[in-house]
């Protein structure tokens, strides 16, 4: 099979792989411009960056000062492409988007929220805006909103299925019968949802699908079925350029099935991590203590929130995963070695030519 290229606006990737964005640190400049020297696209995530005394004082001008490093770290190790990747509940998103703009970053990638004001915050048209969406439900809802207020469709959607990793659009009994919302039944529903508004912009809107691809033959399966492309994140935490600590990483290799498993965050949506010492002590407390300077997230109630997730997650980042949460897709178990961004691309590459 020929491998096909990723369009997104004017933008072109010889391969059609987006690493996803993961958050608070886990995909920084060192992984996404690895991506995007092997032809892909790399995304930073802005979530969760700063340092994390400091933002006790100055929490937004902290986390945009470390997002705006990352870019233009970034943009030194490679000439390739890149995206940035937001969440809506984020409670200073728009001065994140319109520092990343500012930086010169072309591809802005949106989850957990709505975006209907996304383009007034982005007004250039040769910016690409990728919502991502979990369902057919949201697409007509935002497509609708953009063409009437702002003239604009959108570039992109990634799809991101029951699989994936981190937070999720699904509640927790959807997340219990997967197959029912698996990709191959969600992305013939998005591809109809998109057409009316292809064609009157005249354009095709890429629809990207994300959540459990773990080899060439996912990535060939879902191209044949009318992806544009897929994101991956989990394969590319096992990566030497990944920027998490080694002890994040043990954790995934060491992961068994039984280990994977789904907890309700405090943003409000289930999300699934590695069952870990943090996460039975937990369950075993209720809640643990919780001082919050930042108020990162505009869903995270400090009174009754069972612990801070940002907290959590910088944790195991640093490599204190004992104290830490570890977010994953499905499939980390499968993962045996670390390896470098070249090489998971090559194996990527040849089982797509494979299939
Ligand atoms: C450690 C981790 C952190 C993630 N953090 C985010 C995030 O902050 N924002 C987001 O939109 N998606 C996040 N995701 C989801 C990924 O971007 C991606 O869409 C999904 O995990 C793809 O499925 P896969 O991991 O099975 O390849 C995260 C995933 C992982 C594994």
């Amino acid at each position: 099979m020929e491998i096909p290229k990723l369009k997104i606006g004017n933008l072109t990737a010889d391969i059609p792989i987006v690493q996803g964005g993961m958050g608070v640190r886990v995909s920084l400049s060192s992984l996404a411009s690895a991506v995007a020297n092997q032809g892909g696209i790399g995304t930073i995530s802005s979530i969760g960056l700063g340092d994390v005394k400091d933002s006790e004082h100055n929490y937004e001008s902290q986390s945009r000062d470390a997002l705006v490093k990352e870019i233009r770290k970034a943009k030194t190790m490679t000439d390739g492409h890149l995206a940035v990747n937001f969440m809506g509940v984020l409670s200073n998103v728009d001065d994140l988007i319109k520092a990343s703009v500012n930086e010169g970053i072309k591809t802005i990638v949106y989850g957990a929220g709505i975006p209907v004001k996304l383009p007034a915050i982005v007004p250039d048209p040769d910016i690409n805006l990728v919502p991502i969406v979990s369902s057919a439900r949201l697409v007509p809802l935002i497509l609708k909103a953009w063409d009437k207020r702002y003239s604009r469709t959108a570039d992109a959607f990634i799809l991101e299925g029951p699989l994936a990793g981190g937070h999720l659009g699904f509640s927790e009994e959807q997340l219990e019968h997967p197959d029912d919302y698996s990709l191959e039944k969600l992305l013939p529903e998005v591809l109809e949802a998109i057409k009316p508004y292809e064609d009157t912009y005249g354009r095709k809107i890429p629809v990207i699908v994300a959540g459990g691809i773990y080899d060439g033959a996912d990535i060939a399966r879902m191209l044949s079925l009318g992806a544009s492309g897929v994101q991956m994140a989990t394969r590319f935490v096992c990566t030497h350029e990944c920027d998490v600590s080694p002890e994040f990483k043990q954790a995934y290799l060491d992961a068994k099935k039984e280990d994977i498993v789904i907890t309700k965050s405090p943003v409000g949506l289930p999300g699934r991590v590695i069952n870990n010492a943090f996460l039975q002590k937990l369950e075993k407390e209720g809640k643990l203590r919780i001082k919050c300077p930042y108020h990162c997230l505009t869903a995270c109630k400090v009174e009754t929130a069972r612990y801070c997730i940002a907290l959590a997650l910088v944790n195991s980042y640093f490599g204190d995963v004992e104290n830490g949460l570890i977010f994953t897709g499905q499939y980390s178990y499968r993962i045996n070695k670390i390896v470098s961004v070249k090489e998971l691309m090559d194996e990527l590459i040849a089982g797509i030519e494979a299939a």
